[in-house]
């Protein structure tokens, strides 16, 4: 069998046309330009690039895009003033601090200084506890992005068995939530779990958001299952070149599994197209505004 891909490239743009429709008829009808502020402390390169990059399809969706770059000494004090202040813009309907912060900085006391309704990452504790108990909440753009792929590519997914490799705030926990209100039975592994392998194996879909290069073989995976690699990794090739892949071993996964995304080009475009959502969701949300029916949590 080779595997269905799964666009996250063509996912992405449709949604990004979709967000780029609904703020064009807000700006007419209700003269709102919904606006997103990005913190970036520090010059951590792969941050740079996420962040020079959400900047420009924010852009290009119509909104208003701010950006803050900070020293690396920044305090934590500062930091926290800075979020204060932009809780407090009424220009800014969405804020988003780049992780990972500097190691003097707490990173769970900035997330949780962040007004919930402008948390477009879905980090502050409210909206973990909302989308833990089903509730309407800001929902973490990696994890809505697989979703939403998953979604478009089976329809319905109550009743899968569903492996969620990676335990993670930003990744691992709030798509095993999004899953279980899905009805999928989900189970989520991690560095100690047991046979690893052989609960892979009985996966009918399969997230892989471990940060290890190729650690999911063709050889694990049920025939047809289907394959969300989140992993981003750099590798260097024998002849010194470096190359992206995913958590998964692609040549391998793809002769098995029923889907999969690629790396590049399949999670990665759905998190931003899905922090423009976020955005836009936050502001219809200010002001008693229709939301988008993008998603319907
Ligand atoms: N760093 C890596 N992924 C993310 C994310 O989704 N949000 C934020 N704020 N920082 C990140």
């Amino acid at each position: 069998m080779v595997a269905e891909i799964i666009d996250g490239k063509l996912f992405s743009r449709k949604l990004r046309d979709q967000v780029a429709e609904h703020v064009t008829v807000l700006k007419k009808e209700h003269k709102v330009t919904p606006g997103l502020a990005v913190v970036l402390v520090g010059e951590d390169p792969a941050s740079q690039v996420y962040v020079r990059s959400k900047g420009k399809q924010t852009i290009e969706a119509g909104m208003n895009s701010y950006e803050h770059k900070l020293n690396e000494d920044t305090s934590e004090a500062d930091l926290l003033e800075l979020v204060n202040r932009l809780n407090g813009d009424d220009e800014v309907h969405g804020i988003l601090v780049q992780l990972p912060l500097p190691k003097h900085i707490n990173e769970d006391a900035v997330i949780n200084s962040i007004d919930p309704a402008k948390d477009v990452d879905g980090f502050h504790i409210s909206n973990v506890g909302l989308l833990a108990t089903g509730q309407k909440s800001m929902v973490p753009c990696t994890p809505l992005g697989c979703l939403l792929m998953l979604k478009g590519f089976h329809g319905t997914l109550a009743g899968m068995d569903a492996v969620i490799i990676g335990r993670s705030n930003i990744v691992g926990k709030p798509m095993a939530q999004l899953l279980l209100n899905e009805s999928c039975t989900v189970t989520v592994t991690h560095s100690r779990t047991k046979n690893l392998e052989e609960v892979v194996g009985r996966a009918d879909i399969i997230i892989a958001a471990v940060g290890r290069a190729e650690m999911v073989k063709g050889d694990w995976i049920k025939s047809g299952a289907t394959l969300i690699d989140v992993g981003i990794n750099r590798v260097e090739g024998s002849d010194g070149s470096k190359r992206l892949v995913g958590d998964v071993q692609f040549s391998s996964c793809s002769q098995v599994a029923g889907a999969i995304t690629p790396v590049p080009g399949g999670v990665g475009p759905m998190t931003i197209a899905c922090l423009l959502v976020n955005t836009l969701v936050a502001c219809c949300r200010k002001y008693k505004l229709i939301e988008p029916d993008i998603i319907s949590n």
